[in-house]
């Protein structure tokens, strides 16, 4: 068949997700298997959500609130904000694709940290911008660098805070230091994903009326702590200006109406909230202390996932942990050829986790 493709479409390297446990159990022959590659919330759904998409279930019918006024409206109170600053979502996903559509042209300047979430290159590449990656310092985002690396033909800036898959944060007097530097008109995207997680006190967290006066972007999402990923739905907090701009080029339909008041009943669900946050902290806390008495090297997150030496290479040891029914993140695609991801699970799925690694990383010393 023959078409004709744009150069830069060519060369994007596909994002490759998570593997889904279905896959995993029918290629394995497995069950019970377990999944902690993506991020997700091991709690499942808010109830509270659950229950708004029963509720909505016989209006299906009906196409979505094109506005989507009710979660807008929830989210800027929830925020301090007016309805006018926040933009909603098919997934935060959705929100990077509406800025890169409606601020760039081929050929302009949109810089990312590396590695960081891969969607910030791939949506921009998608769009013929010149992507410029500034590697990070110590596993946490160098702004200074960053901010050297700003040129005339830059447009777009993107601050993943806590990084994934690093798990480290931007402080706020770092990030105050690196606005100073940056021409005014050059967008500034900070991606908050897992920002509900953060317990360091020193961490940036934007999002506040003060700062919608200047192009900044706030992205968050209620795929993580609200348990909602599978629904796609997330927003970005911005200068009303810019989310007029973006409206125009959003399909009014991009967030179905069961996201929609599913998020909308999450974000009253603070209980479930704090629940996934003592759990992933919980977490967190007895798998640093087994990854040490196993004498593995491990990176201190502020998200609800973290980094493992695992000291020989990921990919086989991602393979091998599958054969245990253990889903992991080999991190070799982002730079880092013996380091795996885990995000935290529940108790059992960590102690399932924790004999896995051990079956598998001692199956190697044999
Ligand atoms: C840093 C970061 N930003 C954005 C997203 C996408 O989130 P959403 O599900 O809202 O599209 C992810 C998902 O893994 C992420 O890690």
């Amino acid at each position: 068949m023959k078409f004709t493709v744009p150069d830069y479409i060519q060369a994007i390297e596909p994002y490759v997700p998570g593997k889904p446990l279905e896959n995993l159990e029918r290629e394995y022959g497995i069950s019970d298997s377990v999944k902690l590659a993506s991020n997700e919330n091991p709690l499942g759904p808010s109830p509270k959500a659950l229950a708004a998409i029963r509720n909505g279930l016989a209006a299906l019918h009906r196409y979505p609130d094109g506005a989507g006024h009710l979660l807008t409206r929830k989210i800027a109170v929830a925020n301090g904000i007016l309805p006018a600053n926040v933009v909603i979502g098919n997934g935060s996903d959705d929100i990077i694709a509406l800025l890169v559509r409606a601020l760039i042209r081929p050929g302009d300047r949109v810089i990312v940290p590396r590695p960081s979430f891969l969607m910030y290159a791939i949506t921009a590449s998608a769009a013929g911008a010149r992507v410029d990656a500034v590697p990070l310092k110590d596993l946490a985002m160098d702004l200074d660098a960053m901010a050297e690396r700003v040129t005339t033909g830059t447009r777009l800036v993107f601050v993943c805070n806590p990084n994934n898959p690093t798990g480290t944060v931007v402080t706020q007097t770092s990030f105050d230091r690196f606005m100073t530097r940056l021409p005014e008109d050059v967008v500034v995207v900070v991606d908050e994903a897992y920002i509900e997680f953060a317990s360091n006190p020193d961490c940036l967290i934007t999002g506040q009326p003060s700062d919608v006066n200047r192009p900044l972007v706030t992205l968050r999402t209620f795929s993580k702590v609200y348990g909602l990923a599978g629904l796609r739905v997330g927003y970005g907090i911005m200068p009303a200006s810019l989310a007029e701009l973006l409206n125009r080029v959003r399909p009014p339909f991009n967030v179905n109406s069961m996201a929609q008041a599913a998020a909308a009943a999450a974000l009253d669900d603070q209980a479930f909230l704090q629940q996934t946050v003592g759990l992933v902290h919980r977490g967190l806390r007895d798998l640093y202390d087994a990854l040490e008495r196993l004498g593995l090297t491990y990176f201190k997150t502020e998200a609800n996932f973290f980094l493992i030496d695992v000291g020989q290479p990921a990919d086989v040891v991602f393979e091998n942990m599958l054969r245990q029914g253990v889903i992991v993140r080999s991190m070799r695609a982002y730079g880092f050829p013996t380091y795996i991801r885990i995000n935290v699970g529940l108790e059992p799925e960590n102690r399932r986790f924790l004999r896995a690694l051990e079956t598998v990383l001692s199956q190697k010393e044999a």
